[in-house]
């Protein structure tokens, strides 16, 4: 039981929840800029404006993370920050920005991780219709190419899109997320198809102008499933009930074979043709063909999971959670057991390298009277869930971990109500304290490197 040597031990974030400097030099703005003008659609009134001024101050955030000893570092570029417009003109500023930050992370030996899309959609091109313009195939590709052309001399691990379950389950069918749209059935589906496109052309785009050999993959989410016993008959309705759809049409898209099945195996799942054969937009084998485009690696975010039992019929049987069962903060389930069967039944799946691309918790955070934040709760989740990993790791090929995440951010419709950082960060002066629990992992990644 143990990590391999090079294990990539890091942090991530996203470009809209930490970097602010919504509209400085030359900044293009986003839907999330526009749907947090809207009041009333996120928490108090909160935007993204400032958030971590992460722009300003990405050079201090870069020497919290060395002096964690953080050996790698996911982030987002903000799509609109290098191409106001979408696509067309570039803004050699917000290149600039994302040059110097690589610069000082590989400066201090963290290895950076760009995620491409994290729900940043410039709003110029969601005024053109956003997902559901096929258009978007080629305006993802040209962003990509931008992206691979300037930073893959540097730069050697891309993920394509951040949980296409979450923007486009809650961007465009409940309308929690921006754009804050429910639409139709017809439309959610061409949406994943644009998005599953897009995908693979992104990975022949950021392959075709890499200046080194880089590792691509996608950093999808989803529930994980894990049986109650480890009984055979068990870990088969687990594994069935992980990579099953949800019945309910408002979380269909919440799963996991909708989309890395098409984007790894080139084919959809049974169960997905049988639903939705007779509403979804025409595939072609050059569109499966470029949908499965070969990746490299495959990212895979896990906060939590539902225990499974196989019933008397012999299907997955949900697992009624008891009284007193954990959650945190913001009222997700902590069950570590998701970061072991999560990663295991995936691998199995899929037989890729994988990342854990994001896991950690919301806890209620506030400054003790000793000036420090005790964040026991956090330890206890990122100990008992990291103890689950690492027994998988003779299993699989395991590479990476990512807590979520460096700071305090600004949690989507959440606002900041939900602190998920290991670092404090007071939203009004820009300071930032390491909590306990950033100190325990600086201990842990020295312990398990
Ligand atoms: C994930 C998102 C990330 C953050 C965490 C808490 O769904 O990818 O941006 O909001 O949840």
């Amino acid at each position: 039981m143990s990590y391999q040597k090079d294990f990539a031990w890091g942090c991530a974030t996203s470009s809209y929840q930490i970097e602010g400097a919504y509209n400085e030099d030359g900044k293009g703005l986003n839907i999330w800029d526009v749907f947090c003008q809207d009041k009333g659609r996120v928490f108090e009134g909160h935007t993204g404006d400032i958030a971590c001024d992460h722009y300003h101050l990405f050079k201090k955030d870069v020497e919290l993370m060395a002096s964690l000893g953080l050996k790698a570092y996911r982030f987002s570029i903000n799509w609109a920050r290098v191409l106001p417009e979408g696509t067309g003109r570039i803004n050699e500023k917000g290149i600039a920005f994302y040059n110097e930050l690589i610069d000082c992370l590989l400066a201090k030996n963290i290895t950076p991780y760009i995620t491409l899309y994290h729900w940043e959609l410039p709003y110029e091109l969601h005024k053109q219709g956003g997902w559901l313009n096929p258009n978007i195939v080629e305006w993802f590709g040209e962003y990509a190419a931008l992206v691979s052309e300037r930073f893959s001399d540097r730069v050697t691990n891309f993920f394509t899109i951040n949980e296409p379950q979450v923007f486009i389950g809650l961007g465009y069918i409940t309308g929690e997320h921006a754009p804050g749209l429910k639409c139709t059935l017809t439309d959610q589906l061409i949406m994943h198809q644009n998005v599953l496109k897009a995908h693979g052309r992104a990975v022949q785009k950021l392959r075709e102008k890499a200046h080194q050999p880089i590792k691509i993959g996608i950093a999808p989410t989803s529930s994980m499933c894990y049986p109650k016993t480890e009984s055979k008959e068990d870990i088969e309705a687990a594994r069935q009930a992980i990579f099953s759809i949800p019945e309910d049409r408002y979380r269909w898209a919440w799963n996991v074979t909708a989309w890395s099945d098409p984007v790894i195996l080139g084919a959809f799942p049974d169960e997905f043709l049988k639903r939705f054969e007779s509403v979804m937009p025409h595939y072609s084998q050059e569109d499966m063909k470029l949908i499965s485009e070969p990746t490299d690696i495959y990212g895979q975010n896990i906060y939590n999971g539902i225990e499974i039992r196989c019933g008397e019929d012999h299907k997955p049987e949900y697992i009624k959670r008891d009284a007193g069962f954990p959650y945190t903060a913001n009222n997700w389930p902590i069950t570590p057991k998701s970061l072991y069967w999560g990663p295991y039944f995936l691998y199995e799946r899929y037989k890729k390298p994988i990342y854990i691309t994001e896991n950690g918790c919301a806890s209620p955070d506030f400054k003790s009277f000793d000036g420090k934040i005790h964040d026991g709760g956090r330890i206890n989740f990122l100990e008992r869930y990291l103890t689950e990993m690492e027994k998988v790791t003779d299993k699989i090929d395991l590479r990476g971990y990512f807590q979520w995440s460096l700071l305090d951010n600004f949690e989507w419709h959440c606002g900041y109500r939900d602190r998920f950082g290991i670092t404090y960060v007071d939203f009004e002066t820009q300071e930032r304290t390491l909590k306990d629990s950033a100190l325990w992992y600086k201990e842990y990644i020295k312990q398990h490197s």
